[in-house]
């Protein structure tokens, strides 16, 4: 019988991606290719694309809630959002966020982050997070749940930290992260993740770092890259960050778009500079 759907078959390198690949892939100043996603078609797009690690980010607050921050996202739509997105994938590493006030305690956090692996289908889970978080960073390592600690403008503290701004302009600033960035490896991370932080600061922070360094608005001296799916696609708010491009005016198609971020990200054509900050 003739299928009427036919299923896409597998990208030449279809081994999966784990922990060892990115290590690797660091050590060989080769780049990590990162997008968010929500849902198993966009996830099953990106992962034929070659996109190394997905996010189920609680920026889905936003884009597909349309709430103005992330906020209002509970564990419960993470899991939700996670089980969609890890059916569509093969091959990429998956990440979920663990949202607002999820992790405020190691029990929590390890309560929360075994739901997103057992129920969600996480590798990892993100954090944002700061040398106060060591601890709970060293409770999930211990239980044997991989961890990205995410430094610079945490989104979840916009309102203690005065909104969406770069973080680590000031010397004080700057030196404050090169030690949460040291004290969260120390603890166990196994991926660093910088948001909104100025290009020599996230350089030095990679340079400083033996785990795998991911950035968005943090320049091109990272391992990796990571961009909203929607900013890649030109769909969202009328605020759009001075480091989204819209791959879909060149590439045509959504499939087109998103290979066009991931060869760009390899090679060595996105981030410019005038992506990032000094
Ligand atoms: O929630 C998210 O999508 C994120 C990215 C912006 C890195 O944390």
């Amino acid at each position: 019988m003739t299928a009427i759907y036919s299923q896409p078959e597998p990208s030449a390198s279809s081994s999966p991606v784990t922990l060892v690949t990115l290590r690797r892939l660091k050590k060989s100043r080769q780049k990590i290719v990162c997008l968010t996603a929500y849902d198993a078609s966009f996830a099953a797009l990106e992962d034929e694309a070659g996109i190394d690690l997905v996010l189920v980010g609680d920026s889905l607050g936003m884009v597909i809630q349309g709430h103005p921050s992330t906020i209002p996202v509970t564990v419960d739509h993470m899991v939700y959002h996670t089980q969609l997105v890890a059916r569509g994938l093969k091959r990429a590493w998956l990440v979920a966020d663990l949202p607002f006030l999820s992790y405020r305690d190691p029990q929590t956090a390890l309560h929360n982050a075994g739901r997103l692996l057992q129920e969600g289908g996480a590798h990892m889970v993100k954090l944002e997070g700061n040398a106060a978080q060591a601890e709970i960073v060293a409770a999930l390592a211990g239980a044997g749940i991989p961890v990205c600690a995410h430094l610079g403008l945490r989104p979840q503290s916009q309102h203690k930290i005065g909104g969406f701004r770069v973080a680590g302009r000031s010397d004080a600033e700057a030196a404050c992260m090169i030690e949460d960035a040291k004290r969260l490896e120390a603890a166990g991370a196994d991926l660093l993740l910088l948001e909104c932080v100025p290009t020599p600061l996230a350089a030095r922070i990679t340079e400083a770092s033996r785990v795998p360094v991911i950035g968005i608005g943090a320049g091109p001296a990272v391992d990796g890259q990571i961009l909203v799916l929607y900013d890649i696609l030109g769909i969202g708010g009328s605020v759009r960050p001075r480091f989204a491009v819209n791959f879909l005016l060149g590439g045509g198609t959504i499939a087109g778009a998103v290979a066009a971020y991931a060869e760009a990200v390899r090679a060595l054509t996105y981030p410019g500079p005038e992506h990032g900050f000094e």
